[in-house]
């Protein structure tokens, strides 16, 4: 029995997480539930599951969900509720699903209370990604990706010799714009950009998969989950979203992981591991398919990506400056207050007013995120 933490419950991942461990009441006890402000939703899950605790992100939602939980189910808000749920004695297994920087303190929480992380939240490693994985190396954490593309390179590198790894190559769908001539870029609304071809998430990770910025997050995801250089993580767009993304190694051959695009596949991989879990999903039907399709992503319309090789290239607090002026970029867009295009551009200045220091500690970088998005903010208002 492997008893559970879902961190972002309330949200796509999560409740996706708590649909797999549903399905394998004999594997899984729900132990800590955390959300943000969906006191109605959480409360629900929380009757269904019946967990030890559950937390909010404000003492608000507290007082609404404390309502709706079982008696006896401790109600935690804040911070240090999240850090709670992460760190509880019970808990073997934290599946870190809270979206943006929100997510970084108690993902750190976790690894340094040994527990197995199921990571979702990439800003996690985006953020601090260094910091992240030498304390996890300290701690005996075990960090299983969530994300589909980093799951199918673990799957991928499974069996083989690291120091063998010639590149990573991660798969990108193209997002909802792919085909979107770059004179209508600037044009595009939110509800257009939200209409993603293959995968439902959250709002922030659609949008970001519009400008590609997604890929570039998971560029510096890939980087410190798997300690390779960015000169050898490379982006090919693959439309199909079958491919999740592969490893090419010394001689040339490559190793990839397909299968149909459910985000249900990456987040079993991560809570049966080291098993696989008996998961129902429609089968990969190959020939149904026909073909599949591959080509390089466009960085004359859509930059973003390059912003977080840039990113790492400037090192230190510069990954975390840009994951905060995404965040700020994307409520912009998404509140009507700018133009697609300027998702981009804004994070691009911000990055270009940045002096980067070397990374200490996790305090430091959530000050740089929240300065990357003051920085987009105080720029765009303008
Ligand atoms: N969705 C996907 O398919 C997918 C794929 C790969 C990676 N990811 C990554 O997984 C993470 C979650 O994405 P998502 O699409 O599931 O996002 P989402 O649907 O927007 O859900 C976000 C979750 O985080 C919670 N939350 C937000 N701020 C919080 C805070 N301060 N404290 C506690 N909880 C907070 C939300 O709670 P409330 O709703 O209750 O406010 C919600 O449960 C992101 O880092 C994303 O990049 C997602």
């Amino acid at each position: 029995m492997k008893r559970l933490a879902i961190l972002g419950s309330t949200g796509s991942i999560g409740v996706q997480a708590l649909d797999v461990a549903a399905r394998f009441p004999e594997r899984f006890e729900v132990v800590a539930l955390c959300a943000g402000r969906n006191a109605a939703r959480l409360g629900e899950q929380a009757r269904r599951f019946r967990p030890k605790l559950v937390a909010v992100a404000d003492e608000r939602a507290a007082r609404e969900v404390a309502a709706l939980v079982p008696a006896g189910t401790e109600v935690l808000a804040g911070d240090a509720g999240a850090v709670h749920a992460a760190t509880h004695p019970e808990v073997d297994l934290v599946v870190a699903a809270i979206s943006g920087g929100a997510g970084l303190r108690s993902t750190a929480a976790a690894v340094e209370a040994g527990k197995a992380v199921g990571l979702a939240n990439k800003e996690s490693l985006v953020l601090a990604g260094e910091l992240v994985m030498a304390r996890a190396a300290a701690r005996g954490a075990t960090i299983l990706p969530v994300d589909s593309e980093h799951s199918a390179i673990h799957q991928s590198l499974v069996g083989h010799n690291r120091s063998e790894v010639r590149r990573l190559i991660l798969t990108a769908s193209g997002g909802p714009l792919r085909g979107v001539p770059a004179a209508e870029l600037a044009d595009v609304t939110p509800a257009r950009a939200l209409k993603h071809p293959n995968w439902s998430m959250g709002d922030k990770i659609t949008i970001d998969s519009a400008t590609l910025m997604n890929k570039g997050l998971e560029v510096i995801e890939a980087r410190w989950l798997f300690g390779v250089e960015p000169r050898r993580i490379d982006i090919v767009v693959h439309p199909e979203s079958i491919v999740h993304s592969m490893v090419e190694y010394i001689d040339g051959s490559m190793v990839a992981q397909l299968g149909v695009s459910d985000m249900r596949g990456p987040i079993s991989y991560a809570l049966g591991h080291p098993e696989r879990l008996p998961l129902d999903l429609a089968p990969l039907d190959l020939a149904g398919l026909g073909k599949l399709t591959f080509e390089p992503p466009d960085a004359a319309r859509f930059p973003a990506f390059t912003l977080a090789y840039r990113a790492l290239e400037m090192g230190g607090t510069a990954p975390a400056v840009l994951s905060g002026a995404d965040e700020g970029a994307v409520a912009a867009f998404l509140a009507g207050r700018c133009r697609f295009t300027q998702i981009a551009d804004a994070c691009a200045a911000a990055l270009d007013a940045h002096a980067p220091e070397p990374l200490r500690s996790v305090d430091q970088a959530l000050e740089a995120s929240a300065w990357g998005r003051r920085e987009v903010e105080r720029r765009l208002a303008r």
